[in-house]
């Protein structure tokens, strides 16, 4: 497993990198200038000596005076410069003309490793030569032009170029290391406030979600993350509640039929009762079990749905046809309460027919049980190109503004009266309904006024074609 590398160390070495860097380019650039000025400076000698032997032997008007030439005048061509050898050969090779060391001088006739081009260096006896050569008019009249070599000794600059790139190596590589340990100081003065930021995280608790950490203190470069951060933390603050208040609601839901179910059974016991008694705390038994089974179904449905566990078959389903069908199933309900159920319009859409019947249930059940006696429930649905809208209506108490926005919440029951010691409706209803639209890709909303309730569903209509 590849181990993630420290932020300090990292930007360290990065800062001592890029020093040892800008130092190399900069040494490297140093040492061809020292370079190059010693060669500036070699070749400027041996040119000037080159003039000085060309106008003395230019001046000499036969080989003999060339090789008669005074050996004071051949010294003082080459003083200042023990380190110099000077040779003149004639167009056939013979020497005219010499002065310097003997074995420079064999070396220079040799010929050995000169050309005529450019100057060049060779070593003898463990010392370095700069070798410049040339071809120079003699004064001898119809005399051919003759060649002249010069070598100089360049040991002792050679020497001084080899110390110094030691020590400017030696003082890069010295530099990078001082640059490293710098700059590591430096990045950890420099993340300093990082650590602060991460005390500040860690002191974030469950019951700390809802405190932000202040931008104001943190350093503008970490400010985003830290926003970022704070909206992912009220996001959590938002889901936590939701669930600690969901976790507190389902406790008080499931604890009423227990509840209900246990009282009934100690007094069933506390005495000798007749056969017809256990059948009766059986049956309310029965009836509180049923409840509970119920709201485990449902609650079961929601987890899956909020997980995005249930993924719709997608079969043709006549809107029309499937509020029939409903109104069939709840007759005898509606022939009890004295209510009438209207439906007009089409529409099809393409769905998972079990979860659109339970949605289309929920909103009729409710809408039923809201009627008062003698009025009528109204559907209407009706299509445009792209969604399919059905909106079911009814008259009776409204629901009151400020609960209008809360009724698709879990366990959430408008009216006061129900909310406690209602054995027949949990509060789940309106949410399951809501889950099913959004898994078709739907939407659902809500509007009570002037005594009159309707829910309104839309419907996309694609992969019908
Ligand atoms: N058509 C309606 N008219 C007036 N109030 C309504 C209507 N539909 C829903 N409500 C209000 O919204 C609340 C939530 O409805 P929902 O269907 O979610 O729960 P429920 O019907 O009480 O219980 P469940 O559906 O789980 O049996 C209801 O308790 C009721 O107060
Ligand atoms: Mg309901």
């Amino acid at each position: 497993m590849k181990l993630p590398v420290s932020l300090t160390l990292r930007l360290s070495l990065l800062f001592a990198g890029a020093t040892a860097c800008v130092l190399l380019v900069s040494g490297l650039l140093f040492e061809r200038a020292v370079e190059k000025q010693f060669h500036k400076h070699d070749m400027e000698e041996m040119n000037g000596k080159m003039d000085m032997v060309r106008e003395v032997l230019s001046n000499k008007t036969s080989y003999e005076s060339i090789k008669a030439l005074n050996p004071q005048l051949r010294y003082a061509i080459v003083a200042g410069h023990p380190d110099m050898t000077i040779t003149v050969v004639d167009n056939h090779g013979t020497l005219l003309f010499s002065v310097g060391q003997e074995k420079m001088v064999k070396l220079l006739l040799d010929g050995s490793g000169v050309t005529k081009t450019q100057p060049v260096t060779l070593s003898l006896d463990n010392h370095t030569f700069r070798i410049a050569t040339d071809s120079l008019e003699l004064g001898i009249p119809s005399s051919r032009p003759a060649n002249v070599a010069i070598s100089l000794d360049i040991t002792s600059d050679q020497e001084f170029i080899e110390d110094f790139k030691m020590f400017l190596w030696i003082g890069i590589g010295g530099c990078t290391l001082v640059m490293g340990v710098l700059g590591w100081m430096a990045v950890r003065r420099g993340l300093l406030p990082l650590k602060h930021v991460s005390t500040m995280l860690a002191d974030i608790s469950t019951h700390r979600l809802d405190n932000p950490i202040l931008i104001s203190e943190i350093p503008r470069e970490l400010q985003e993350l830290i926003s970022a951060f704070n909206k992912m933390l009220a996001r959590l603050n938002c889901a936590f509640q939701r669930l600690s208040e969901f976790s507190s609601d389902i406790a008080h839901e499931l604890n009423m039929p227990i509840n209900n179910m246990m009282v009934q059974t100690q007094v069933t016991l506390s005495c000798e009762r007749e056969a017809m008694d256990y059948r009766t705390n059986l049956q309310s038994n029965l009836e509180e079990l049923e409840r509970l089974s119920r709201m485990v179904s449902d609650m079961l449905f929601l987890a899956m749905a909020d997980n995005g566990l249930i993924v719709p078959t997608r079969e043709v389903i006549y809107l029309h046809a499937e509020m029939v069908k409903l109104f069939d199933f709840y007759d005898a309900l509606v022939g009890e309460r004295g209510v009438q159920l209207h439906v007009s319009g089409a529409a099809t859409i393409v769905g998972n027919r079990l979860m659109i019947q339970r949605a289309l249930s929920n909103l009729l059940s409710n809408a039923i049980r809201f009627t008062p006696e003698g009025m009528a429930v109204d559907v209407t649905i009706s299509e445009d190109m792209d969604n399919a809208m059905i909106t079911i209506e009814n008259p009776g108490q409204e629901i009151p503004a400020e609960h209008l926005p809360k009724i698709f919440e879990r366990f959430y029951r408008a009216d006061p009266s129900r909310r406690e010691g209602d054995t027949e409706n949990v509060g789940l209803g309106l949410t399951i309904t809501k889950s099913i639209v959004e898994i078709h890709g739907g939407t659902i909303s809500a509007k009570s006024e002037k005594g009159r309730t309707c829910f309104t569903i839309m419907l996309p209509q694609h992969g019908l074609n």
